[in-house]
């Protein structure tokens, strides 16, 4: 093997420099050792961390699907992402390097991580939440988001982070699922120079939201907003009052205690309320981080995704400080003000391992490589991908222009569900752009047919995952039947999860994922579900019946193109086309803003009255609408 990285055809070599600092030198005997003997692995990964106290059973599988990890052991995420580092020299190490978009930046030390983060636990506590109870968040990216999310963890409470590019619809939707009484937001967060105005967004979800009894509000642009006295507090007026104090002390909690809940879209409109517990997830961000990443105390880790979705709650907050990382966040958009904004930001902080998305990478490639090339992007040494199938040539621009030829993709498949990464490389594999490779440690999986038969060599298939694994979603909020029915029946007699995506298995067993085999559609790497976007437009007093689907784009990856019939006389015109597609905007979030808006006279539905998307799908694409023999004439 040659010392230095080498591509050769299509597939990627290590530099010896690489397998000489991997923490796994070897896959394949780790793979073999971790399948063969899945609990221990796990009980081993799960000693490194600290404990209150130690589980009596690695996996509890007494209620199928419904898996349990580490029952019988007490801990909380916090012992481990804060408590255990202020005892070691890790207490002065920075945890937090922030910049905001307007150029303001700080950083925070574990020491002053924990201050921050126990600070805000005793304000929650004064505003009334206890253990157990639903904290929304709903932010910019500045270092309260995560003070707030681990101070709920530090509780026992349960954070919902609501993405700050969602409307109060979806905002509303989310409290009311949840059941919050408490709204963590801000006077609004900077994004392309302009003011993304939160509190106005959660002033109309509040109005929609019985539940909630209190919101804390945190300064962030100094624009006025209004608060409504008695429900809006500032946080630095709380802040301030001798309760706030430095101390809280880290409960003691059961290992399958609630952490958090995500919501993803789904499939029949309502969110999905995804629910993950604090043992099991420790340790599973924190090993999948560490292996795939190959984390030092020397890294600089920037994962430049948004707390809000789970990249970030895994991989910005949970499994880089359970490491002891160092880890960078930004507030604004890569190329404000001008394109060279992350370059800029990887020389200034001497970023050594940069996480992203395909999108985020094509984005930046369209402005050329004069822009990373101004600045010394050296300290690089890893590079991530994550959230759709990346193109070989955003992969190859990525590795060339930005890894300079010396730093592995990682190509993480994974998902809100699984927790933590599920098919990724790990440095020292060779590698190919465009496949996430092969199973993480613990993890089996398989492209099969509809009976779950394992489908040839490159043949598309469904992914299946055929065994628990700790960082595993528990099960949907207020809704575990879904849960079994959304990934555990169609593969019951198996007991295998069906992730839901498309994949090619290849000769030398890298797989390689196609796509959603649902009604999702991933626009910029983010998921939106096909029903949102439709009973948005379906709200629109215009709108008689609406379909969605998602088409190849550019940039995007996917983009929403949306098919409408409208009310009898309103008729086709381009301000209602243009009108349509801001009210999904304003109704979903401005991720979710359709492509294109189409005006039909029909839409192609089965007899039992399902449109059928995919015969739209291929009749854009010019492709054969294949059989229509349920299609309804
Ligand atoms: C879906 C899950 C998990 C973090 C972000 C997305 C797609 C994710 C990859 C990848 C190809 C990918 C899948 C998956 N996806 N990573 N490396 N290659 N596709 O989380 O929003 O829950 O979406 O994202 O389709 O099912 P999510």
């Amino acid at each position: 093997m040659s010392k230095k990285a080498t591509l050769e055809g299509n597939v990627y070599y290590p530099s010896q420099d690489v397998i000489d600092q991997a923490n796994v030198k070897d896959y394949d005997s780790l793979y073999k050792h971790s399948i063969e003997n899945r609990e221990q692995f796990w009980t081993e990964e799960a000693e490194k961390l600290e404990w209150f106290q130690k589980w009596d059973t690695v996996l509890d599988d007494s209620e199928k699907p419904f898996y349990k990890w580490f029952t019988g052991g007490k801990t909380n995420i916090i012992l481990n992402a804060i408590d255990r580092h202020l005892t070691t020299w890790r207490k002065n190490k920075l945890a937090l390097i922030w910049e905001g978009e307007p150029g303001d930046a700080i950083t925070y030390s574990y020491f002053a991580l924990n201050r921050e983060v126990s600070k805000f636990a005793n304000i929650l506590n004064s505003m009334g939440v206890k253990k157990g109870d639903v904290v929304t968040i709903y932010m910019p990216q500045i270092p309260e988001l995560m003070f707030a999310m681990l101070a709920c963890a530090k509780i026992g409470a349960v954070h919902s982070v609501v993405y700050g590019g969602f409307s109060y619809e979806a905002l509303s939707e989310r409290i009311a699922d949840s059941k919050s009484r408490t709204l963590v937001t801000a006077d609004g967060g900077w994004r392309r120079g302009s003011i993304n105005d939160l509190k106005t967004i959660a002033d109309e979800a509040m109005k929609r939201s019985p539940t909630i009894e209190h919101c804390i509000v945190v300064k962030r642009t100094k624009q006025d907003v209004y608060m409504e006295s008695g429900r809006d507090f500032w946080y630095h007026d709380l802040a301030a009052l001798p309760m706030a104090s430095w101390k809280y002390e880290t409960q003691k909690l059961d290992a399958e205690h609630p952490l958090f809940i995500l919501y993803t879209s789904g499939t029949t409109g309502k969110p999905k309320g995804q629910v993950h517990t604090h043992g099991g997830y420790s340790v599973y961000t924190s090993v999948t981080h560490k292996y795939v990443f190959d984390i030092k105390d020397e890294d600089r880790w920037w994962c430049a995704a948004d707390p809000g979705w789970i990249t970030g709650h895994s991989y910005i907050i949970y499994g880089p400080l359970i490491n002891g990382a160092t880890v960078m966040m930004y507030e604004g958009a890569p190329n404000y003000p001008y394109p060279h904004r992350w370059w800029q930001m990887i020389e200034k902080y001497g970023i050594t391992i940069l996480y992203t998305s395909p999108t985020a990478i094509r984005g930046l490639m369209r402005f050329g490589d004069d822009w990373p090339k101004r600045y010394d992007l050296s300290s690089l040494r890893l590079l991530g991908s994550v959230g759709e199938p990346i193109n070989p040539e955003a992969w190859r621009w990525y590795y060339e222009v930005i890894g300079k030829g010396k730093c592995p993709i990682m190509d993480t498949w994974w998902q809100t569900e699984t927790g933590g990464f599920m098919i990724t490389p790990i440095p020292i594999m060779p590698l190919k752009p465009g496949s996430a490779t092969k199973p993480f440690f613990g993890t089996e999986v398989a492209v099969v047919d509809g009976d779950g038969n394992e489908v040839g060599v490159g043949e598309q298939g469904k992914l299946v995952i055929k065994n628990p694994w700790p960082g595993m979603a528990r099960t949907l909020q207020g809704d575990p039947d879904r849960y079994v029915k959304t990934y555990w029946s169609e593969f019951a007699k198996q007991g295998w999860y069906a992730a839901g995506d498309s994949a090619r298995k290849d000769k030398d067993g890298y797989f390689w994922i196609i796509g959603r085999l649902d009604d999702v559609i991933k626009v910029s790497g983010y998921r939106l579900g096909t029903a949102e976007i439709e009973s948005a437009l379906v709200s629109h007093p215009d709108v008689s019946e609406a379909a969605a689907i998602g088409l190849p784009h550019e940039l995007k990856g996917h983009a929403i193109h949306t098919f409408v019939i409208l009310r009898q006389g309103v008729s086709d015109s381009k301000e209602i086309r243009d009108a349509l597609r801001d009210h999904v905007a304003k109704e979903v979030g401005p991720i979710a803003r359709p492509e294109k808006v189409t005006i039909v006279d029909s839409l192609p539905k089965t007899r039992s009255g399902k449109i059928m998307r995919r015969v739209l799908k291929a009749q854009s694409l010019g492709e054969d609408v294949g059989d229509l023999s349920t299609l309804e004439q």
